[in-house]
């Protein structure tokens, strides 16, 4: 039984407190998709983890974490991860492994990254400036470089003459010659003795495992709102962060795939530019913000603040296959007289039930709301359902109808016990 976890809004969603509560019953946990960029955000006993590349699943003694081929991996973000962990007692040895077929993400890719972002001006992506957009465009043009590329150590090999190149493509797009190839394959040379020992066929590990009987974890990043095909284009990331994305983003067939679990937030949230329809610029949105501590794991913005939207939810069940949600920070509409859910949205004389592919149309949407009442007593800390109060469980019940699919976790708060599994869902089948 493998399942897969993913993001089914803007990313953001608590993928990683999720991932870190279903790890006990998996072996792999591996990560398709994204770079650096991520930011998991995972509280064990008080105390405060944010994992950027490394799979949430690192924190559990016993379980080996994957870096597929779809992600692309900064080598100096990783080392100082890893570096990281060790502090806090945690050892990666033998335990993480990186694909070689991964892109490698480079100084000139971070540079790129933001004079690309200059160059749009007030049509800016808000990206997080970690380079992921130009590596993955270098690997779509046919010219990054691969993680398994560091093994030559020749002169004027490939790995030499793909630097060489890549890097006078920087120095004429930043009008300067301030980078010197040399010092970038130095660099490299530097880093390969250590990353060396963690280069592995990630697909042919992966493959191996499960016919041992072994379960994997498939862990997206961002969430489907940011996915390059099914995102809002072009104010998306640069990879597939749905479902697909851990067949192509790790060397596995979609059969391997036996469950989609999507994580929502009990309401909406987003970093970077881009239309949010149920976005609150009020002190509503405001409250949300604070309450549910919105700033960026990775970058430290505020986020954008809003209603819980059912067309997302909707539109992510279909992309992505969902089996269930997982519905997060719950907790944070604790002490609101009432809440909103989005079931559609209205544009012009329209009413849409299903989300607009052109970016104009869903920008000049306006949300159809319903509203429901708030509860009095808190949810933060409930661990059984039952104990909810009536007013959150029929809020859940009607996001569910709305959604169309089942809230099978509820989490009431950032601490892994902070959590609700409900009995009569597929998550029992999950957690065998
Ligand atoms: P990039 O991935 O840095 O190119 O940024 C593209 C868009 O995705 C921007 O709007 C970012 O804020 C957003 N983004 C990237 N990673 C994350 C994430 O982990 N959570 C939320 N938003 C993200």
């Amino acid at each position: 039984m493998n399942l897969c976890v993913l993001g089914a809004q803007w990313g953001d969603e608590g993928k990683g407190k999720i991932v870190d509560l279903l790890t006990p019953s998996f072996q792999l946990v591996a990560r398709y998709q994204g770079g650096h960029n991520a930011g998991h955000t995972v509280f064990v006993r008080g105390k405060k983890f944010v994992l950027h590349l490394i799979p949430s699943g690192i924190l559990h003694e016993g379980v080996t974490c994957l870096i597929g081929n779809g992600v692309v991996v900064d080598p100096h973000a990783l080392f100082a991860e890893v570096d990281e962990l060790k502090a806090l007692g945690i050892s990666i040895t033998g335990r993480l492994l990186v694909s070689d077929k991964a892109h490698l993400i480079l100084p000139y890719h971070r540079e790129l990254d933001v004079l690309s972002e200059a160059r749009r001006g007030d049509r800016k992506i808000g990206t997080t400036s970690r380079g992921i957009g130009p590596a993955y465009e270098d690997k779509i043009g046919r010219r990054g470089i691969r993680v398994g590329d560091l093994a030559d150590k020749s002169d004027n090999g490939p790995l030499v003459n793909a630097v060489r190149e890549n890097v006078a493509t920087r120095n004429r797009l930043m009008g300067n010659n301030d980078m010197k190839w040399e010092s970038v394959v130095a660099d490299l040379r530097v880093m390969w003795p250590r990353l060396q020992p963690l280069v592995a066929d990630v697909s042919l590990y992966i493959d191996t495992a499960m016919k041992a009987g072994k379960r994997v974890m498939f862990e997206g990043a961002q969430g489907t709102l940011l996915d390059i095909d099914h995102g809002t284009y072009p104010f998306v990331t640069s990879s597939n962060g749905t479902a697909g994305g851990a067949c192509t983003g790790l060397g596995i067939g979609p059969r391997s795939v036996h469950a989609v679990l999507g994580v929502v937030k009990a309401y909406t949230t987003r970093v970077g530019e881009g239309p949010l329809p149920t976005e609150l610029v009020d002190t509503v949105g405001e409250r949300l913000r604070e309450s549910g501590n919105e700033y960026g794991a990775s970058t430290g913005r505020p986020r954008r603040c809003g209603w819980y939207d059912a067309v997302v939810t909707r539109y992510a069940a279909r992309v992505n296959g969902l089996d269930a949600l997982a519905l997060t920070k719950l907790d944070v509409l604790d002490g609101f007289e009432e809440i909103k859910i989005c079931t559609a949205y209205r544009c012009g004389n329209e009413t849409l039930t299903e989300m607009p592919g052109d970016l104009a149309q869903l920008a000049a949407c306006v949300p159809v709301y319903e509203t429901m009442p708030g509860w009095d007593a808190p949810t933060a800390g409930v661990t059984r359902y039952e104990n909810l109060p009536a007013a959150a469980r029929a809020y859940i019940r009607r996001l569910e109808e709305v959604s169309g699919v089942p809230a099978a976790i509820v989490s009431t708060g950032s601490d892994r016990e902070h959590t609700i599994i409900r009995n009569d869902s597929v998550a029992s089948n999950w957690l065998k």
